[in-house]
């Protein structure tokens, strides 16, 4: 049997990206900019075993088929063909320490640390870039997941068989940046950010400005990054986080609730106080408060306050993924023993 165990951390994507390519290389139509979080993560053992029969997925102690099986093996089929292992199944065994599938990311760290324990189990010697594109294919987003700090991801310009490679741009120190992530519900969001945007491509009025609206937001955010302006990041990012819902709007798709209206609302109460907070919003109903040391602990008093947040994981920009020791679940949930 091989094994490796790899963790990462969820991103958030200050300059965000909402739409495909044409074609299905999954590379997203707009440059992004995120930064990695510390503070949540996502643990997973990959074991190549020959006792099995086909690939086994488990998540936080429960047994996954369909869609997110079928989406784990196509990844690990990749693997298999480079390292010319194609007969041999997986167990894949995965803890969050936050909710799976609700906006808070949990798909950048899960596909990170699947592909980077998947590539070490089978033996390859790839670079943190490579991975990074292998994890590109099954979501955009865990490629930045790959690296620590501030991240940026190329958008194609469309067309069949593209590529799109994150890289860092910018240390976890960079700026002194706190992120409050604001949850407000515990379980999995209704629609997928796949099927999401698909529909905003489809049906949006808006998606042709946002694209035009998204790669110039992306140039400003970056160079403010660049140039150290807390408050011009964050404006530009509540900017870009407005703009992909308000495109998504159109086309049907709600993933904001009354709760993170109403945190919306209570951040730029704050900032017209003078309290350091921007906001931005995944495809999910958490709000995330962009803050500073300084105002960390105000904008956490003042949020845990608001009718609807559950409660606030305070997070800080973090390291990439790496290998752990730590090796997860050699008992099998449904049946006891691994199957033989
Ligand atoms: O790549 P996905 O399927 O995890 O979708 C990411 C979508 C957003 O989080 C809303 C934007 C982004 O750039 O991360």
């Amino acid at each position: 049997m091989r094994s490796a165990t790899a963790s990462a951390h969820p991103n958030i994507a200050l300059a965000k990206y909402w739409g495909k390519c044409p074609g299905s290389a999954n590379v997203p139509a707009v440059p992004s900019l995120s930064v990695t979080l510390s503070g949540m993560s996502t643990t997973t053992t990959v074991s190549f075993d020959d006792t099995l029969l086909h690939d086994e997925l488990v998540i936080n102690d429960a047994r996954m088929g369909g869609r997110s099986l079928a989406r784990a093996s196509a990844l690990l089929d990749v693997v298999r063909a480079e390292a010319n292992m194609t007969a041999r199944s997986a167990r894949i065994v995965s803890k969050n320490d936050f909710p799976t599938a609700s906006g808070l990311a949990s798909s950048a760290s899960g596909f990170a640390a699947l592909a980077l324990a998947a590539v070490r189990a089978a033996g390859l010697d790839w670079s943190l870039s490579q991975v990074s594109d292998l994890a590109r294919r099954s979501s955009a987003s865990a490629a930045r997941s790959l690296f620590g700090g501030f991240v940026e991801l190329d958008g194609g310009e469309g067309g069949e068989g593209g590529v799109a490679c994150a890289r860092p741009i910018a240390s976890p120190d960079s700026i002194d940046l706190r992120v409050l992530v604001c949850v407000t519900a515990e379980g999995a969001k209704s629609i997928s950010s796949t099927c999401g945007m698909r529909m905003t491509q489809e049906t949006s009025p808006y998606y042709d400005a946002w694209l035009v609206h998204a790669r110039r937001l992306f140039v400003q955010i970056r160079s403010d990054l660049l140039a150290g302006d807390f408050h011009a990041v964050g404006e530009g990012a509540e900017k870009s986080a407005l703009g992909m819902h308000a495109c998504a709007m159109a086309a049907g798709i709600v993933y904001v609730t009354g709760a993170t209206l109403a945190a919306l609302a209570e951040v730029r109460a704050m900032r017209a106080e003078g309290i350091d907070a921007y906001a931005t919003i995944d495809a999910g109903p958490h709000l995330k408060c962009l803050t500073t040391s300084r105002s960390m602990h105000d904008a956490k008093e003042r949020l845990l306050r608001v009718p609807g947040v559950l409660r606030i994981v305070e997070t800080l920009p973090g390291e990439g993924a790496c290998i752990t020791q730590e090796s997860l679940g050699q008992e099998s949930p449904a049946q006891g023993k691994p199957g033989r």
